[in-house]
């Protein structure tokens, strides 16, 4: 007889960002003025065309299954736009999930068996370690800092390879850091790909949302790199369809038949509905999302830059900024000690109604994560709470 929980779900740490999303929707619903610097999702909306076309596939009954990997229409779809990206996949190289989420869960089942190391630039993306894990493989953190802008080196990714590294998981534009690769950084890190025999998990979600510097994936550098490559990308940030659950991987065709099998029996197709409004989204981008993240970025990075004790990095994509607060551990508020980043994202969320998402959960202990997908008023008012905050630190 056996009863209690598996050890995989046992083991496996909740996610931070969704905890503090929690907990601060639940101060708001107890009527405090929290403003919420924590989300991981644009405030624009759905656009109209994306949210029509669902409503057309309700109207017209397209509420049943689909072919598994997700409709012929999508996958042409996604495969014409990955092609603007110098990518060259047909609709039978993508398979569509319920999310990239789950898409990056079908990657590391298909490729880890037990054992197998997955290497993962920090800070990363708090779900990255866990997922590795419930493949049964073994997370190998490579440390980044401000210094390099929070990228890998060719000379630590040489460093961290040994004959069990099955996988390199590579995030540009970067959650939480919202570092780009350059094009020449890629290219020195795809010729240590090269070297070797591994795969790259590319997660590239943000990829719309760069400012003033250019995206590209690494599976652009060659064919080689291509065939070696699980490219990630979804609707959920570039489109604002975070709860409609579209992701998608492309891959060589091996690879895609193999998950689409794992898929089969787990989930099955994506929401038909979604699925239509994905295709519609495809031709519409929100011109004024851009811009708009670009001023606001401007304006937090300006504000930090005139506050004691925090320096931070200039990222160049996605809609985060990653804040050092090392120079307050040590220091006290109102007799509370700020021993850690922990401490310091507790006692803001308590005592100056901000809620942002601690560094340790991105295996960065000496930063803070800002979201600044929130209204231009609501970030001058947070910038003002947290520079009171810090001015009263002793
Ligand atoms: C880096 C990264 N990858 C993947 C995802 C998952 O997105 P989706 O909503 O498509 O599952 C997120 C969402 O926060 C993310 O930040």
């Amino acid at each position: 007889m056996a009863f209690g929980l598996s050890d995989r779900v046992k083991n496996i740490a909740p996610s931070p960002t969704l905890s503090i999303d929690t907990k601060t929707k639940a101060m708001i619903a107890d009527g405090l003025d929290v403003i919420n610097l924590s989300v991981g999702e644009p405030d624009f909306g759905t656009p109209d065309i994306a949210c029509a076309a669902g409503k057309v596939a309700i109207d017209q009954q397209f509420t049943k299954y689909t072919a598994v990997p997700g409709i012929v229409e999508l996958r042409k779809k996604i495969a014409d736009q990955l092609a603007t990206k110098g990518l060259r996949y047909t609709a039978d190289d993508i398979l569509v999930s319920s999310g990239a989420k789950h898409s990056l869960y079908n990657a590391f089942m298909a490729l880890c068996n037990p054992g197998d190391e997955v290497i993962l630039p920090a800070p990363y993306w708090v779900s990255y370690p866990e997922m590795v894990r419930l493949a049964e493989a073994v997370p190998v953190m490579i440390p980044t800092d401000e210094s390099t802008n929070f990228k890998i080196t060719p000379a630590q990714l040489e460093a961290a390879i040994t004959p069990k590294t099955k996988v390199l998981l590579l995030n540009s534009p970067s959650n939480p850091t919202g570092s780009v690769y350059t094009p020449a950084e890629l290219q020195a890190l795809a010729d240590v790909v090269r070297k070797h025999e591994f795969y790259v998990i590319s997660d590239e979600i943000y990829d719309q949302l760069v400012y003033g510097v250019e995206q590209i994936s690494i599976a652009s550098l060659g064919e080689d790199i291509q065939r070696r490559t699980i490219v990630i990308n979804g609707f959920s940030k570039s489109y604002s369809m975070t709860g409609w659950r579209v992701g998608y991987l492309a891959a060589d065709r091996a690879i895609v038949k193999a998950m689409t099998s794992f898929q089969s029996h787990t989930t099955a197709n994506p929401a038909s509905i979604s699925q239509k409004a994905a295709v519609a989204a495809l031709d519409h981008r929100d011109e004024a999302m851009v811009p708009e993240f670009i001023w606001r970025r401007d304006y937090v990075l300006n504000r930090l830059s005139q506050m004691p004790y925090i320096t931070c990095a200039t990222p160049t994509g996605a809609f985060y900024v990653f804040p050092n607060c090392s120079a307050t551990f040590g220091k006290t508020y109102q007799n509370h000690p700020v021993q850690n980043c922990d401490d310091f994202a507790s006692l803001l969320l308590e005592h100056a109604n901000i809620s942002l998402v601690p560094g340790s959960g991105f295996g960065a202990p000496n930063n803070f994560r800002i979201s600044y997908a929130t209204s231009r008023e609501n970030l001058a008012k947070a910038m003002d709470r947290l520079e009171a905050f810090l001015n009263e630190l002793v």
